[in-house]
């Protein structure tokens, strides 16, 4: 079974007959694992999220079990072993500063174990982006299998998204007119099966993601996390990642610049997250593509959103799959010459070859590209002196009315002092204003929080407003819209432009100019530079000044700044 020419790496562990490894064979043998577990068969790593408290994968172990068939089916030997879980609904500060935390946690797990293969097991939001880029500075061959999103959330009738109908229960228990028992009666409505966020949030997205990059079988984004068809993929998946090993197919096969120009463009068609921009970009370095902010905008121009699933749209994930899924949606783009067909799948086939019997079984939820949901589904990256390295704004959740527009600046210094003043009536805001959030950057939070999106002023919202220019170098989640301007480069705490901005200035705005413009002369800025100290908060763990210390902006996926000094290094030493 052993290639001698090309043996695999786990040989180094479990071939011969040395003390090593005698030692390493015999404590596996206390899990009852008989001699030929060890002959030279491929070692295929399960790589699993699963955690109580990651509601979202909370079944990933029974799904690892269904991975563990089909790698025996194929002649491997599975081993499953569980790495750190960033919840999105559950970790504080936020999720997001500890994803590169467990892409560490997966790089040096592939590079500690006798591994050959491996099988990603993931699905909440910052779950798939941290294993695919763990994997990515390993570069061996690589499947993921998403857990897959829940049943349509349902209440009273209603289909709910997850988190699209929270603030109207909090709102309606406020004013008294829901009762307590039917609040509590929501949240298990709203959550009603295992698996992800359903709609098209930044868990949906990036199980998207994985799919368009060749990374996952086909359907893989889309199929229910309780549809018995799920447990097939990850059967399928657990056949195929043995044959991957024997073919020697490694990531950086699969990850090419193609598949990624493939990503980006289905993340236009089907409405993704802002949040995709980082992690493509975090991955994309890891495996040593060149991919930038201008490649999202230069990509996505032009792709409408032809898929209506909440935020935007009305219908959510399991809808999608029953009217066809991505595949359906990336056989649009390819019928547009949008899609790079000769990009490879883990499954051995190309993309093109992947969608090209793909249907349509709803034009409801998978609309035909000629009456699209949005015409332009793209990200547009704005730049100008008050985002040098970029910014992000997805034009299809803005209000077009605001696309050009100059406003006045009301700045906060904080989330802390946005949520002091924010509805203070003396509050000196109009619906002409831009308001301004600085320092909840990756270095600024730390983590780069999901606030964004900040509410508008309760006086406004009183007068019927209901969109007004933010601007931050916060994130946004994937469930947000209106005309929100993400991910300023640098990033207030950073000394970026961004933190000299004070209340009253004029920012001018222009969308389709990709402008984005603080109307204040070079030298007031630099006499605000001058003595510049970041406003951040105390760190308050070591884990915590690693993260400030080392992390990058979001231009660059904000990911750590020695993550990819290393790659080359990384490739060498797991290489077989
Ligand atoms: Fe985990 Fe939404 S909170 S996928």
């Amino acid at each position: 079974m052993v290639d001698e020419k090309r043996p695999l790496r786990s040989r180094q562990w479990y071939g011969g007959n040395s003390k090593s490894a005698f030692m390493h064979r015999s404590w596996m043998k206390n899990q009852g694992m008989p001699d030929d577990a060890f002959d030279g068969r491929p070692i295929i790593g399960i790589c699993n999220t699963w955690s109580e408290m990651t509601p979202c994968n909370a079944h990933l172990r029974g799904l690892a079990e269904r991975v563990k068939f089909g790698v025996y089916e194929a002649g491997g030997f599975p081993v499953e072993f569980p790495v750190l879980s960033p919840s999105e609904s559950q970790t504080r500060p936020t999720a997001m500063l500890y994803r590169n935390l467990a892409a560490m946690d997966v790089e040096e797990s592939i590079r500690c174990y006798p591994i050959d293969g491996i099988v990603l097991m993931a699905g909440c939001d910052k779950t798939t982006p941290a294993l695919v880029m763990g994997a990515a500075s390993c570069d061996i061959p690589t499947i993921l299998v998403s857990g897959g999103p829940m049943l349509n959330g349902v209440v009273k009738g209603e289909r709910v998204g997850s988190g699209t109908a929270v603030f109207r229960w909090v709102e309606e228990l406020k004013a008294g007119t829901m009762t307590e028992s039917d609040f509590l009666a929501a949240e298990a409505g709203h959550s009603r099966s295992a698996g992800s966020c359903m709609t098209m949030g930044t868990a949906s997205t990036m199980a998207a993601m994985v799919e368009a990059l060749g990374l996952g079988l086909f359907q893989n984004a889309a199929i229910p996390a309780v549809d018995a068809r799920r447990n097939q993929l990850a059967q399928l998946a657990g056949r195929r990642i043995v044959d991957l090993v024997r073919e020697d197919v490694k990531m950086s096969r699969i990850l090419t610049r193609e598949a990624f120009e493939n990503a980006i463009r289905v993340n236009a068609a089907i409405g993704g997250s802002t949040n995709a921009v980082l992690h493509l970009i975090a991955i994309a370095r890891r495996i040593g593509v060149d991919l930038t902010l201008d490649d999202w905008d230069r990509l996505g121009r032009g792709v409408p959103t032809i898929v209506d699933l909440m935020p935007s749209g009305r219908f959510l994930m399991e809808d999608f799959y029953y009217a066809g899924g991505l595949p359906a949606v990336m056989r649009a783009l390819a019928e547009h010459d949008l899609l790079h067909r000769d990009a490879l799948c883990v499954a051995g086939r190309t993309v093109g070859e992947q969608v090209a019997d793909a249907e349509v079984w709803s034009r409801e939820v998978i609309r035909e590209w000629s009456n699209p949901l949005r015409a332009e589904g793209g990200i547009a990256v704005l730049r100008g002196n008050l985002a040098p390295r970029g910014a992000v704004l997805k034009p299809s959740a803005a209000s077009p009315e605001l696309f050009k527009h100059r406003g006045r600046a009301v700045v906060f210094s904080s989330i802390e002092d946005y949520h002091a003043r924010i509805n203070d009536p003396d509050l000196d805001v109009d619906e002409r204003s831009i308001l301004v959030l600085q320092n909840c950057g990756p270095k600024g939070y730390p983590g780069m929080a999901e606030v964004g999106n900040m509410g508008l002023p309760k006086k406004l919202l009183e007068k019927g407003v209901r969109d007004m220019i933010r601007i931050s170098d916060a994130r946004m989640s994937g469930t947000a819209y209106g005309t929100v301007i993400l991910h300023v480069a640098p990033e207030a705490a950073e000394g970026g432009p961004l933190a000299f901005v004070r209340t009253g200035d004029w920012i001018e705005v222009d969308i389709d100019a990709r402008r984005l413009h603080l109307d204040v002369n070079a030298d007031e800025l630099a006499r605000r530079a001058a003595g510049f100290t970041p406003q951040v908060p105390p760190i308050s763990s070591g884990y915590q000044h690693i993260y400030r210390t080392h992390v990058e902006q979001a231009d660059l996926g904000c990911d750590f700044d020695f993550a990819n000094m290393s790659r080359e290094l990384s490739l060498q030493r797991v290489s077989h």
